[in-house]
């Protein structure tokens, strides 16, 4: 057994190994020729669910054979240009080369006893980070695992920050379209049911800055505490981008936290066209970012980043086995010191050796494309009078809904839509995502593929289109 334990003495089984399957990846990504197969949980389950993991093969090879029928034959493709979904991107190969090396290297960047180079590789991110977005000398930063942890995290601090302990007094603001995570992390830090102010958005799905104002003064005078407020930098659906500059100046005087969570519009700080978009950044007191969505970086790589570090001791803990208080005055450099978790992934080379390979110009490249992309599918929408599409891009999402001339009900519209969505993904042809809006059901886009063509979006609109009106034809024959 002692022979699968990585060291040196088994560096070729490790090469080999890795190699292999390598391989299998690489030859099942050169082959896809859609981004999904289309199965469904019922034939795919019960194939896992056979394996006796209680009787393994021995054989790596073996192994994965078994793992190409278990998953890598119906996994969804990213990188496929017809998947279309959810805000994953295709990720970049320095990055990958990187998820190979921290794995095993293994080092864990909660001490610098566990990761040395790693912690000082961590630290030049985040102040390269801190310095795209323009926080001032005094930020600071760590690595999460994603936009929900880094979200968390800043709003746990600004908790800590407020001006009252009565956590039942206090209150987040934050616009009706920003992500759901704003709302699990009030529960998660003992907030009541009613802390999370949801502000109107205006047909921008952008926060409507004077129903803030409003807002906030009515927080006061109903004797509560405003904790913070979340701007969104890239909404999920719509990719809008709040008024920062704004509510900057609406947080300052109000002396809330203001948070901006900017896990989608993070990519624009590499952009060579449309950093302008995300002005006013510079005034957040935190700040999150998901290189896993707009930098094309695999899962999981993100960062939660503060304008004042000393608001991380609020995530600080001392521990006589790990990170005694003494090495602070050592000035021994722990980033368990800073986060919420301990034992904690290297995730940062991946972003290391993409800078470093590609460079930031090449990475905001990319993110450009597919902003453009985004436009040029609006225009095929606009101008489509099948669709309805609700919003001008500024990242790059569409929502949009297939409007038959001929039907009337809206509720038999949602289903033409849902089917089409739901027919769409058993073909595998292509993968997108649905929303709602107004009450209604919509599909959506997310474009973050520079591959996609306007040829594929207008071809998949051209599927939906051909599975709403099978739906609606075969509901005409039924109520016949
Ligand atoms: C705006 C926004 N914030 C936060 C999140 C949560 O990020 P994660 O899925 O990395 O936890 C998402 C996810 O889609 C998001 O769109």
């Amino acid at each position: 057994m002692r022979s699968h334990l990585l060291n040196d003495l088994t560096a070729e089984h490790y090469r080999r190994s890795v190699t292999e399957g390598v391989e299998r990846v690489a030859a099942k990504l050169a082959a896809t020729d859609r981004p999904f197969t289309g199965i469904t949980v019922d034939a795919l389950a019960p194939r896992i669910e056979g394996i006796d993991l209680d009787r393994p093969l021995h054989d790596t090879s073996a192994a994965l054979d078994e793992l190409e029928e278990l998953y890598l034959r119906d996994a969804i493709y990213f990188h496929h240009p017809r998947y279309l979904a959810h805000l994953n991107c295709p990720v970049v190969i320095p990055a990958v080369l990187g998820e190979a090396v921290l794995s095993a290297v293994n080092s864990s960047l909660d001490t610098w006893d566990q990761s040395a180079g790693g912690t000082l590789i961590e630290r030049r991110l985040i102040d390269w980070t801190t310095g795209r977005l323009g926080l001032g000398p005094a930020a600071d930063g760590v690595f999460t695992s994603g936009g929900t942890q880094s979200n968390l995290q800043a709003l746990l601090l600004a908790r800590e920050e407020a001006k009252t302990d009565d956590l039942g007094r206090l209150r987040i603001f934050t616009s009706e379209v920003s992500h759901f995570s704003v709302k699990k992390s009030a529960k998660l830090l003992g907030l009541g049911p009613d802390a999370v102010v949801s502000v109107p958005v205006g047909p921008d799905r952008r926060m409507r800055t004077v129903a803030l104002a409003r807002e906030l003064d009515r927080c006061v005078q109903d004797g509560l505490v405003p904790m913070a407020v979340v701007a969104t930098a890239g909404s999920t659906d719509f990719g809008s981008i709040d008024p920062l500059p704004e509510i900057a100046e609406l947080s300052a005087r109000s002396g809330v936290w203001m948070h901006v969570d900017a896990a989608y519009g993070c990519g624009l700080l590499a952009s060579l066209k449309h950093r302008d978009r995300l002005a006013g950044i510079e005034r957040a007191d935190s700040v999150t970012v998901d290189y896993h969505k707009s930098f094309f970086q695999p899962v999981s790589s993100s960062a939660v980043l503060v304008g004042d570090a000393a608001a991380l001791r609020h995530a600080t803990y001392h521990a006589e086995y790990l990170n005694p208080r003494r090495m602070v005055q050592e000035r021994i450099p722990n980033q368990v010191d800073k986060s919420l978790q301990t034992t904690r992934r290297f995730d940062a080379l991946k972003l290391w050796l993409t800078l470093r390979t590609m460079g930031a110009d090449g990475i905001g490249q990319l993110f450009d494309e597919v902003c453009e992309l985004a436009q040029e599918g609006w225009k095929l929408l606009a101008v489509d009078p099948r669709f309805d599409v609700v919003v001008r891009p500024e990242l790059s999402t569409l929502v949009f809904r297939y409007i038959p001339t001929a039907v009337t009900d809206p509720a038999e519209i949602d289903r033409a839509n849902l089917y089409a969505r739901k027919a769409l993904f058993a073909s595998g042809d292509a993968v997108v995502a649905g929303t709602k809006v107004g009450g209604r059901h919509y599909l959506k886009f997310t474009l973050l593929n520079p591959e996609t063509t306007a040829d594929d979006i207008s071809a998949v609109l051209h599927l939906i289109a051909g599975h709403a009106e099978q739906y609606l034809g075969e509901s005409l024959d039924r109520a016949c």
